[in-house]
């Protein structure tokens, strides 16, 4: 059984460095953490020439020595591959292993994640690596599992070098045959693209405008995410040759242009994720409005990360200011607000939290990314709250293997997601209805969770919910359309936004009546639509006694089959009067279009109007400003409220119920102080 995510505890963890210290540190500073209850440590993922200091010249002295250490106090350790960072002696012989800007400039040494995932030499030497690290720290007691890489695709997610030039080139083949069918799928007859030979293929280059065939940009967002599915598995399989059978493989971090369900499923038992929410207060961008979500907003985050893996763990949880020399800058966290961040990790289904890091770095890009120690490394404020929040886990260990409770679910698919990029209409809509939909549903305290339909989504995955929304469905993959059928003919509720149904999986508009492929669920029709014009002043809908306003964009609806209804219409501009919301009964369920974007407002009304909103308010009356999550196991519902704000709040229960960090029943006005977590027991 894996020594993390096992559903019996809730476990610490820290990112740990022994290259950048004195050795006479590292046993004092495994026995100083194991004293707070951090018992696991990451290590390694930046130290290729730790082990590799020259081209074919293996040492493992260093590593080993630090393992003795670790074993010796029975410390776990996760062993990072250290391929983020190429070596110099690599990218000096082989520059085919970096990546390039557009204009074929290449990244040169200096930063990290400067490699890409095509090139041969670089696939055959981090083969070489990764194998020898496996193969050779694998058997380790202490050893309990294995970080590929570290945040693929973070700081960059595009690839220009001459090896992904090759690449995609070799990756259309495969996928089109023909240059017919890509001259086809891509419509290069229009602007007069049309290629006559493979060689005049290319990764999108620099353009007049940088305006690229969208067709070609969406194939390339997909083999960037092919490339870089590829480049884990390929370590992926080379760690479990040599691992010891209970141990874990894993990334960390969720970034732009990959397909993580693909990633998960070929290669991960979970996914990870790094928690910075100190962002939310950078000294150059924070949000002085009082209702944006500042670090609330990591909620989303997390909620993407579970939906990759129902429970997960965080590699990279922030304990202390942000600062790298170029920027980022800002403030140590609060007292108290460690834990709140942590406590949201967990609240959102995390049952391993690895604090960034040990000590702060004393030189380097980073020397100004704080971690848990301060540069003279002496105890703090912040190792004291770490070891106050060992002590509180111990309270909460029943809640280990728990999982996060969601009647509403918004669906996503990854070739939307790539699309959104890429239409300036879509992505419009998609951020503002993304923003909205996750904002009222938190402060409604009504759970949601990202579902993505992939090939083997089942409809029993889908009728856990009673709500789904589907808030832009730009492109309609056709193999989706019979399980949203099923789930709706067995009671499920559909909502599905504006933009939908206009786009083959090409990225190529349908010359079908609107919604396109959707029309046997919608069962409307969009003779027109239009971006509400920047001089229509504010467009309102009503549906029945609801009025609020749309966002961006107005699609005209008419319901034309006899089963769908118009219940909502526009009231302003040349379209008042005309239908803003459709809702057609199937079988046992209904399907809504809706012909705008989500404000926070419609997503309220939507959650009212469909039934699915504050699903917990028999027990619980709380302010708008403080979170509930609730995870459950074995039949026990875990309640977590979590107060964001600085001041004093209170919140009301409407029973008893047993708090589990205090121990106590709390019943009526509950006061919670600034920063406070509660776990109610339901
Ligand atoms: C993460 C990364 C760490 C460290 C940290 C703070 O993105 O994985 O290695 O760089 O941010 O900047």
């Amino acid at each position: 059984m894996s020594k993390l995510l096992n559903g019996n505890e809730i476990s610490l963890g820290t990112c740990y460095y022994p290259e950048h210290w004195d050795k006479s540190l590292w046993r004092e500073d495994l026995e100083r953490m194991q004293k707070v209850g951090i018992k696991t440590i990451r290590i390694a993922e930046f130290a290729w020439s730790k082990v590799e200091p020259t081209e074919g010249s293996f040492t493992y002295e260093f590593f080993d020595e630090f393992l003795d250490i670790a074993d010796e106090m029975n410390m776990r350790v996760i062993m990072g591959t250290p391929t983020a960072t190429p070596p110099a002696w690599l990218t000096s012989k082989y520059p085919d292993a970096l990546n390039a800007r557009k204009d074929g400039t290449l990244f040169r040494h200096g930063m990290r994640r400067h490699y890409n995932y095509n090139s041969e030499n670089y696939k055959r030497l981090s083969s070489i690596i990764v194998e020898k690290f496996a193969k050779h720290y694998g058997k380790r007691k202490c050893v309990i599992g294995w970080q590929i890489d570290n945040e693929i695709n973070c700081e960059i997610a595009e690839f220009y070098s001459e090896s992904d030039d090759m690449a995609f080139n070799q990756f259309l083949q495969d996928k089109y045959k023909t240059l017919d069918a890509l001259n086809d799928a891509w419509g290069t007859v229009f602007w007069n693209q049309t290629y006559t030979e493979w060689e005049q293929v290319h990764i999108p280059r620099t353009t007049v405008q940088g305006t690229v065939n969208p067709h070609q940009t969406l194939d390339y967002y997909r083999f960037i995410s092919d490339s870089a599915c590829k480049w884990v598995r390929m370590q992926a399989d080379i760690i479990r040759k040599y691992k010891k059978e209970e141990d874990f493989v894993t990334t960390n971090g969720i970034f732009g242009h990959v397909d993580y369900r693909r990633m998960r499923d070929e290669s991960l038992d979970f996914i990870t994720y790094d928690s910075y929410p100190n962002f939310a207060y950078i000294l150059d961008g924070y949000d002085k409005d009082d209702s944006s979500f500042r670090d609330r907003k990591w909620s989303r985050n997390l909620t993407e990360t579970r939906a990759i893996s129902p429970i997960f763990g965080i590699m990279e949880q922030q304990s202390g200011a942000n600062g790298w020399n170029t920027g980022m800058a800002a403030p140590t966290p609060r007292p108290g607000q460690i834990t709140l961040w942590t406590m949201q990790s967990i609240a959102h289904g995390a049952d391993f939290i690895s604090y960034f890091r040990w000590r702060t770095a004393i030189f380097g890009t980073e020397m100004y990314w704080h971690g848990i120690l301060d540069y003279s490394g002496r105890d703090n404020r912040r190792l004291k709250e770490i070891s106050d929040i060992y002590d509180k886990l111990g309270k909460i260990s029943e809640v280990a293997g728990s999982t996060y409770v969601a009647k509403v679910a918004v669906l996503k698919d990854y070739d939307n997601i790539f699309d959104s990029e890429l239409d300036v209409w879509h992505e419009n809509v998609e951020e503002k209805s993304q923003d909205a939909i996750f904002k009222a549903a938190q402060r409604s305290h009504t759970p949601i969770d990202y579902v993505y339909l992939t090939e083997s989504i089942t409809e029993k995955d889908l009728l856990k919910y009673e709500l789904l929304i589907y808030p832009h469905m730009t492109m309609v993959n056709e193999s989706f359309l019979p399980i949203l059928e099923e789930y709706v003919q067995d009671g499920g509720k559909l909502v599905i936004g504006c933009r939908s149904g206009y786009k083959d999986m090409e990225g190529k508009c349908t010359m079908d009546y609107l919604p396109g492929k959707l029309k046997s669920l919608t069962g409307n029709d969009i003779p027109e639509y239009t971006a509400i014009s920047p001089d229509a002043g504010d467009v309102y809908i009503k549906w029945g006694k609801d009025e609020f306003k749309a966002s961006s964009f107005a699609d005209q609806l008419f319901a034309c089959t006899s089963t769908a209804k118009v219940v909502g219409s526009y009231e302003d501009d040349y379209y008042e009067g005309f239908g803003a919301i459709t809702e057609n009964k199937l079988g046992n369920g209904y399907v809504y279009y809706y012909g705008s974007a989500f404000s926070e407002e419609a997503a309220f009304v939507f959650l009212k109007n469909l039934g699915v909103i504050d699903p917990f308010n028999e027990y619980f009356d709380i302010p708008d400003e403080m979170e509930l999550a609730v995870r459950e196991k074995n039949g026990d519902k875990y309640a977590f409220v979590l107060n964001y704000q600085r001041k004093v709040q209170n919140m009301w229960l409407k029973k008893e119920l047993k708090e589990l960090l205090s121990g106590s029943i709390e019943t009526e006005e509950v006061i919670m102080q600034g920063y406070e977590v509660k776990i109610f027991k339901l």
